[in-house]
């Protein structure tokens, strides 16, 4: 059939190899664009479907275009770049729907490495309050792509990732699913976002959400069919996807494109697309390296809760009169030895979890909240240990599990939070773990979004940075609200010690979960073998030592933890070093070589510094690396430490078997480096001051 009306209107990027077009099909919208000439995304069509009010999918015509160019650059407080181009031409089309007089905009940003668009409602007599039924929006791929995804989930994104093209989504759900989590994939072709594409021709796709404020996380299904993806909001527990009240945005959809991986990795643009802070002041807001009383609780050698449950009568705090377990790990004794080991080896701060009163409650859930985040276990002494701290310059780390519990949360956050300032703790680790209270609402639907979003904003009034576990998957947010310094919102370390993560993943995560924003990945884990830390724990970490290094550098993050033990660290003090010495906050970030699914090699260089350190993550085939020097000064000279898989190592049988080596290296050196299966390497990279430090080393 020949389209009725066909209006179109071509925006293209600045450097011109981008072109998107909008068009008006039968009163439909659609978008379409192309990369160099091929296309990335056929024509989709946009829209909503309503609560109780007729769709705005149709029956639109343009009332008004408006075309602008944007060109700043900023500098965010935090990042992996000093700088950061915000380059884009920006096309707005405004809409109406002819029969209702309802008004919708499409407002998109074309940028050298993608597109961005949202919908706009403006302030309008017709269209005021409005529940979304379900967004329409789609992403009509060319083919069947390669895919790297994990289930479509409203209540976590822990999963182990899928490479798997589009159409065998359905075939491999059940397997994606891992056993003995409570993992509900809401359908068989459901995906969640960022979703990287790799097509047969070799381009990379990645398409995400940017600035999710007071809005529902964007899932996606596949038709399997004919490849078209479709937006899928998360419900509240009526089913309904959205609370809107004009004039209000959505957030950005993004769509990233490039035949270059590494440009997916080094994109700006979903930053880009969130606003520049509000915070007038950000000077304290700190990158944080920090050890914590964790690992050991997560692999089961202690307990967060004090006594056996049930042995303090539930919902009652007579903590004083309980018997102790003997296995509560948050005790004053090892917190202390904890801040001992943090000041004598430069971490700035000490997580402490289990210090709170609640833990033995968890499951009984005999009153209606399970923490207050106020109350410590009789055996932590709050202002003892922040004494203690403060005299070895380390500060605690403040832990707030929630228990899923968010009007308790809310209840008691000015006063968690004042009682974190009264007590010199400067950053929260949040969590949100098991089901939502009140029951029917889910880890990504709007109400929640609104949530974290109130934890942070708060926190920002009390001069608190927050690292929110199992919180919707960052979109950019961070740029305006630059005290979220963390998330989890993804398979972390932790599961390694609850049956393992696929040695790929980590050359995953960069391509997904991490385009939003950091990730608390905990890396660092030196000891491989759960067992030597809880008999019954047959787990082990999928990756071999010198990885666990590298992914400092791989894993992006302003807060980085060296997760293990300090007595297991006190065994291999040698390849300690290199955690003691990578920098947290950079100027630059390269990607000298990266594939998803197989391997990732990054090169930063230390904010304010001119010291650099690589990275190397591999999946679990033996590869080789090749790199050349050429980011370093032309004609300086400086020292590389390379720490790097022994040649028998294994993540499976031999991860622990490592090397260091030392040699003189300049801008013309060029690396050859043999990674192990689930192996890596990483390099401190440091200038020459006096010719001595070089003697007896090699030219590379
Ligand atoms: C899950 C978090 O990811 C983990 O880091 C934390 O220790 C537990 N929840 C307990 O709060
Ligand atoms: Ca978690």
């Amino acid at each position: 059939m020949l389209p009725l009306i066909a209006l179109g209107q071509e925006l293209k990027s600045p450097d011109g190899d981008f072109t998107m077009q909008f068009k008006i099909t039968d009163g439909k919208p659609f978008y379409e664009l192309s990369l160099a000439g091929n296309p990335v995304i056929k024509a989709s069509s946009l829209g909503f479907e309503l609560v109780d009010m007729a769709s705005l999918l149709s029956d639109f015509e343009v009332k008004n275009t408006t075309s602008s160019t944007f060109d700043e650059t900023w500098e965010p407080v935090w990042g992996e770049q000093a700088k950061i181009r915000n380059h884009y031409n920006e096309l707005l089309v405004e809409l109406e729907q002819k029969a209702t007089n309802r008004l919708m905009n499409i407002r998109f940003r074309l940028f050298d490495d993608g597109l961005g668009f949202r919908y706009e409602f403006p302030e309008q007599p017709n269209l005021i309050y409005f529940v979304i039924k379900e967004e329409k929006t789609q992403f009509a791929l060319t083919g069947d792509h390669t895919a790297f995804w994990i289930p479509g989930d409203y209540d976590t994104q822990e999963y182990n990732y899928t490479k798997s093209k589009l159409s065998e989504i359905a075939g491999l759900m059940d397997k994606a699913v891992t056993p003995n989590v409570s993992q509900k994939p809401f359908s068989k072709n459901g995906v969640q976002t960022s979703l990287m594409l790799k097509t047969d021709d070799g381009t990379y796709i990645n398409i995400h959400e940017a600035a999710l404020v007071e809005y529902s996380c964007m899932h996606l299904e596949v038709n399997p069919e004919n490849f078209v993806l479709e937006s899928h909001l998360t419900p509240d527990a009526e089913g309904r996807k959205g609370y809107m009240q004009a004039p209000r945005t959505t957030p950005w959809r993004t769509v990233m494109a490039s035949k270059n991986a590494g440009d997916i990795l080094l994109s700006g643009l979903t930053l880009n697309l969130n606003e520049p802070t509000k915070f007038e002041d950000t000077s304290w807001i700190k990158p944080v390296k920090y050890i914590g009383v964790w690992w050991e609780m997560i692999t089961g050698k202690s307990t967060w809760s004090y006594t056996n449950f049930p042995s303090v009568k539930l919902g009652e705090t007579d903590f004083e009169n309980a018997t102790p377990n003997g296995t509560h790990a948050a005790n004053n004794e090892k917190v202390k030895r904890y801040i001992d080991f943090a000041a004598e080896h430069g971490f700035s701060q000490i997580l402490v979890e289990g210090w709170n009163v609640g833990w033995e409650d968890w499951i009984g859930k005999s009153k209606d909240y399970v923490f207050d985040f106020l109350t410590p276990y009789p055996d932590f002494d709050v202002v003892m240990l922040r004494d203690y701290a403060k005299s070895k310059g380390v500060q605690l780390m403040m832990h707030h599990e929630t228990s899923g519990s968010i009007r308790n949360y809310e209840r008691f956050m000015d006063k968690a939070y004042q009682f974190m300032v009264d007590n010199n703790y400067n950053s929260v680790k949040s969590g949100y773990v098991g089901n939502i209270i009140p029951r029917g609402e889910t880890h990504y639907g709007q109400w929640l979004v609104n949530h974290y979003q109130y934890a942070i904003e708060k926190a920002a009034e009390y001069k608190i940075m927050v690292n929110a576990h199992e919180a919707v998957r960052p979109t950019g947010l961070s740029r305006t609200y630059p005290n979220l310094i963390g998330n989890e919102s993804a398979r972390g370390t932790e599961y390694e010690a609850f049956g393992g993560n696929t040695p790929d993943h980590t050359t995953i995560l960069p391509f997904t979960r991490l385009i939003g924003g950091p990730m608390d990945y905990t890396p660092g884990v030196f000891e491989t073998d759960m067992t030597k830390l809880n008999p019954n724990n047959k787990s082990r970490v999928n990756t071999t030592l010198a990885r666990q290094l590298a992914l400092y550098v791989t894993m992006y993050s302003p807060l980085q933890m060296a997760a293990d033990l300090p007595e297991h660290y006190e065994q291999h003090l040698d390849a300690f070093q290199f955690i003691k010495d990578v920098a947290i906050d950079w100027d630059t970030s390269l990607v000298l070589e990266a594939e998803p699914g197989d391997f990732i090699t990054y090169a930063r260089k230390e904010k304010g510094a001119d010291n650099w350190f690589v990275g190397r993550t591999n999946d679990e085939e033996p590869r080789t690396s090749k790199i050349s020097f050429d980011f370093l000064d032309k004609g300086r000279e400086y020292v590389a430490t390379i720490y790097s898989d022994a040649k028998d190592a294994h993540f499976a049988t031999n991860p622990k078997a490592y090397e260091i080596k030392k040699f003189r290296v300049s801008s013309k050196s060029k690396l050859t480096q043999a990674c192990a299966p689930g192996g890596g390497y990483a390099i401190s990279i440091v200038p020459v001051k006096d010719k001595s430090e070089t003697r007896g080393l090699k030219r590379l």
